[in-house]
């Protein structure tokens, strides 16, 4: 008869063998001792460890769509909007720095480093960050959402837009008024001013008959606001597409002075001869 411990070492080699040999679903009684299956590896480092080679690293994804050309534009976004500000490091020129990817903001055209021009027509260029934030500030309690003037593009290359042909922004413009009958009118507006403002403000009517009751107030809904920028246009921000929309027949000066800001000196008509699509849009 053999000794004990002569017997156990051949059951536990025994036992060893069957586990190695044994396909995975044939040790239901190995469990949790079985050895992982091959499937259960992950696939690169099964393949390395076949071969002896390092697997090539996944391909890259695909790289984001290219930033659009440095232009102005507007957006309404909820009063909050998911965006975080930053300054230069002078402490002024207040820009994005980032975008919630949960929030209101993601999904637009709002990209990290977009320098903020204006809050609802109100210009912050060149403010500090207490400056500009104080502009937020000054929106109508009850204001549910805000317009906001952006740059798509460097502080730079902003600044050479605004100031036609580089350096510092202006921190004046002039607004020449030609009105019908009567004496043109010379207007000073701080950059990124809104032009429907400042002539509504300054008592030039730019609604015909009944509009002057009748329109949005400056909400971009009746398309009654027209004006022609005769001079300058290269000095006010880029017509929206729902603002080519509304003036799609009319020459490519005229503007719904509601939506247009101004960021150099200009040359501005009212009552201007006006085709009827902006009715029909
Ligand atoms: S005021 Fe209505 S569109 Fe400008």
């Amino acid at each position: 008869m053999q000794p004990p411990t002569q017997l156990l070492l051949a059951s536990q080699l025994l036992l060893a063998l069957l586990l190695v040999l044994l396909p995975p679903a044939a040790q239901p009684f190995c469990q949790p001792f079985c050895p992982a299956p091959n499937s259960a590896r992950p696939a690169p480092l099964r393949s390395w460890l076949k071969t002896g080679r390092v697997p090539p690293s996944s391909p890259s994804p695909p790289s984001a769509s290219p930033p659009p050309a440095p232009s102005f534009y507007n957006i309404t976004l909820p009063r909050s909007p998911g965006l975080s500000w930053r300054t230069d490091l002078s402490f002024r020129y207040v820009s994005v720095s980032a975008v919630d990817p949960g929030g209101p903001a993601a999904g637009t055209r709002v990209r990290k480093g977009d320098q903020l021009a204006a809050v609802a027509g109100e210009s912050v260029v060149g403010l500090d960050f207490d400056g500009a934030m104080q502009a937020f500030g000054r929106l109508p309690s009850d204001a549910g959402r805000m317009e906001l003037t952006l740059f798509a593009g460097s502080k730079e290359e902003m600044l050479a837009e605004l100031g036609e042909g580089g350096g510092e922004a202006r921190s004046e413009y002039t607004v020449e008024v030609l009105r019908k009958g009567k004496a043109p009118l010379s207007l000073k507006a701080a950059p990124g001013a809104n032009l429907r403002s400042l002539l509504t403000d300054n008592g030039v009517q730019v609604y015909r008959s009944v509009a002057r009751v009748t329109n949005c107030k400056g909400k971009q809904l009746c398309g009654t606001c027209i004006v022609d920028v005769r001079e300058g246009g290269g000095g006010t921000n880029r017509k929206s597409v729902d603002e080519e929309s509304t003036l799609r027949t009319n020459p490519g000066s005229y503007r719904l002075s509601c939506v247009t800001f101004v960021y150099g000196d200009l040359v501005v008509e009212t009552f201007p001869e006006v085709e009827a699509s902006q009715w029909t849009r």
